[in-house]
C-alpha cells in the first residue's frame, strides 16, 4: 500500500497535489512518499516477528542502499531503524551522512576496492560481506597491519535459479558473487585462520524482484547446512545475512510474498539456526514510495500505429523499462475517465527510450500530467545524463508539506565540469 491516491479527481502524494509540485519545482520530478517508506519500513520488520521470536533476537534490517540512497530518504529509514546496506564506498559515506550508525551497516560487494576497504575499517562498520578469497585475505591483511579486527561474513552462491530478469538474478553458479558452495567450507577455513578477520558467518543474496519463495526457501537451506557443516568444523557462526530481493507489484496481476509471508517462510528455513539474521531489502522497501512525474509534450499522431504520447522523462531519468524492459505504470494526475491506446515514449534519440508500447492508459494531450509508478526503487539513482539532459530533481512529501531533496542538475552544470584542453585550442 502507498499514499499516492486521488482525491478530487487529482492525484496526490499524502496531502500534496502533484500538480502543486510540478509547478514549484518543474519537470520530471521524482517523488516520494515519507509515510510509504515509514510503513513499508514497518510492514517488513513486522511480517518478521515470528523470526525474531524464534532467535530471541530483533534481526538487522539493512536497506539495500543502491535501490534509493537519497539522503532524505536514507535519513527516514534509518529513523525508521533501519541500518543500511552498502556496495561502494559513496554509499557508505552516505549512509553515514544520513545518520545509520556504523554498526548497523554491512558492506556488501564483489569488488570493494583497498581504499573502500579502508574506509569501512576507518569507519568501524558492522560488517563486511567478503565475496572471494582474494578479497578476504586483503581485508585482512589491512586490518591486521593496523591492529584491528574487521567484522565479516562470507558470501556464498547457492547456485540457484531466482527465476527473476537474467540482468538481476545473482545466485547462479555462472554470476560472479559469492563463493561456491562447493569451496565454501574450505575458504572459510582459510580465511577464518587469519589474523584481523572475525569471520562469524555467511551471507547470500539470489537476486531482485523475486515473485516466488521457492527459490529464497532453496537457498536458505543450503545456507542452514552449510552453517551445520561449519560448525561441525569447529568454526564459531553467530550471523547469517539473508540478503533481499523480495518483488513488489509493477502490473496489476503480478503478486509478490508479503512480508508476513516471506517471514514466516524465514523463520521455518532458520529454525534451530541460533544466530543473528541480516535482511537487506531494497526495492520492497523504496519501490512504491516514489513516482516520476512528469509533463506530456506533445502527442504524435499518424504513423502506422497508435499514437506516441512523448514526455519530458526519458530512458536517462527511469532507466528500467529501456534496461529490463521493466514494467511500470502510467497515469494521468487529472484523469478524465476517457482512456487511450498509446506508446509511451521520451524523447531520446533511440527507440529504446519507450515506457510503454500499445498500451491502454488515460487519454492525455500535450502540456498534460502523468506519472510513472513505483520508481522509488533503481529509480533516480540508475540515471544518467545520456543526451546532455541534467539529473532529475527529487522531492519528499511529509503530509501537507513537501520539501526538494536533490536539487535538478542542469546540463550546463555537467558541461562545466568538462573542458577542452590547451593543445586543441586554436592558435
Ligand atoms: N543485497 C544485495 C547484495 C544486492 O545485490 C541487492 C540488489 C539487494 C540486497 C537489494 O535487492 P532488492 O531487495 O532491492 O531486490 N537495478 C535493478 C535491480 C538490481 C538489484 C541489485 N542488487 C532493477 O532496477 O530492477
Amino acid at each position: 500500500m502507498d499514499h499516492f491516491t486521488y482525491k478530487n479527481g487529482e492525484l496526490y502524494a499524502e496531502d500534496v497535489p502533484l500538480s502543486r509540485i510540478a509547478d514549484e519545482v518543474g519537470t520530471p520530478v521524482y517523488v516520494y512518499s515519507r509515510a510509504t517508506l515509514e510503513r513499508h519500513a514497518r510492514v517488513f520488520r513486522e511480517g518478521l516477528a515470528p523470526v525474531a521470536q524464534a532467535t530471541r533476537r530483533e534481526p538487522l534490517v539493512a536497506f539495500a542502499v543502491k535501490s534509493n540512497p537519497n539522503l532524505a530518504v536514507l535519513r527516514v529509514l534509518s529513523r525508521a531503524g533501519c541500518g543500511a546496506d552498502v556496495v561502494s564506498g559513496g554509499e557508505l559515506v552516505r549512509a553515514m551522512t544520513a545518520g545509520v550508525p556504523a554498526d548497523k551497516i554491512v558492506f556488501s560487494g564483489v569488488g570493494k576496492t583497498r581504499a573502500e576497504l579502508q574506509l569501512g575499517l576507518d569507519r568501524q562498520i558492522g560488517q563486511f560481506n567478503i565475496e572471494s578469497s582474494e578479497e578476504g585475505r586483503e581485508l585482512a591483511e589491512l586490518a591486521a597491519s593496523q591492529g584491528r579486527v574487521a567484522q565479516a561474513t562470507l558470501r556464498i552462491n547457492p547456485d540457484v535459479d531466482a527465476k527473476t530478469h537474467e540482468k538481476i538474478s545473482t545466485g547462479r553458479a555462472e554470476n560472479k558473487f559469492g563463493i561456491p558452495l562447493v569451496r565454501a567450507r574450505e575458504v572459510f577455513g582459510e580465511l577464518a585462520a587469519l589474523e584481523g578477520l572475525n569471520l562469524r558467518g555467511v551471507a547470500v543474496h539470489i537476486g531482485s524482484q523475486l515473485l516466488d519463495l521457492e527459490p529464497l526457501e532453496t537457498a536458505f537451506a543450503k545456507v542452514g547446512q552449510l552453517v551445520a557443516d561449519l560448525r561441525a568444523d569447529g568454526h564459531t557462526i553467530t550471523h547469517v545475512d539473508l540478503g533481499g530481493g523480495l518483488g513488489v507489484t509493477y502490473k496489476d496481476g503480478e503478486v509478490p510474498p508479503t512480508p508476513a509471508e516471506y517471514g514466516a517462510m524465514v523463520a521455518r528455513a532458520t529454525v534451530g539456526w541460533d544466530v543473528h539474521l541480516t535482511f537487506e531489502p531494497g526495492r520492497v522497501i523504496a519501490g512504491n514510495a516514489g513516482v516520476l512525474l512528469t509533463r506530456v509534450v506533445r502527442v504524435k499522431r499518424g504513423g502506422n500505429g497508435p499514437p506516441f504520447v512523448i514526455v519530458d522523462a526519458a530512458m536517462n531519468d527511469l532507466a528500467r523499462p529501456a534496461m529490463y524492459g521493466a514494467w511500470h505504470d502510467f497515469d494521468a494526475v487529472m484523469p478524465t475517465g476517457e482512456r487511450m491506446v498509446a506508446n509511451i515514449v521520451g524523447p531520446i534519440c533511440e527507440t529504446g527510450d519507450t515506457f510503454a508500447t500499445d498500451r491502454e492508459v488515460d487519454a492525455l494531450q500535450s502540456g498534460e500530467l502523468a506519472v510513472f509508478r513505483t520508481a522509488g526503487a533503481y529509480g533516480a539513482t540508475m540515471a544518467s545524463s545520456y543526451n546532455s539532459r541534467g539529473f532529475v530533481p527529487e522531492v519528499l512529501v511529509d503530509g501537507e508539506q513537501f520539501a526538494v531533496v536533490a536539487d535538478r542538475i542542469p546540463a550546463d552544470a555537467i558541461m562545466d565540469a568538462e573542458r577542452v584542453p590547451d593543445f586543441l585550442l586554436d592558435d
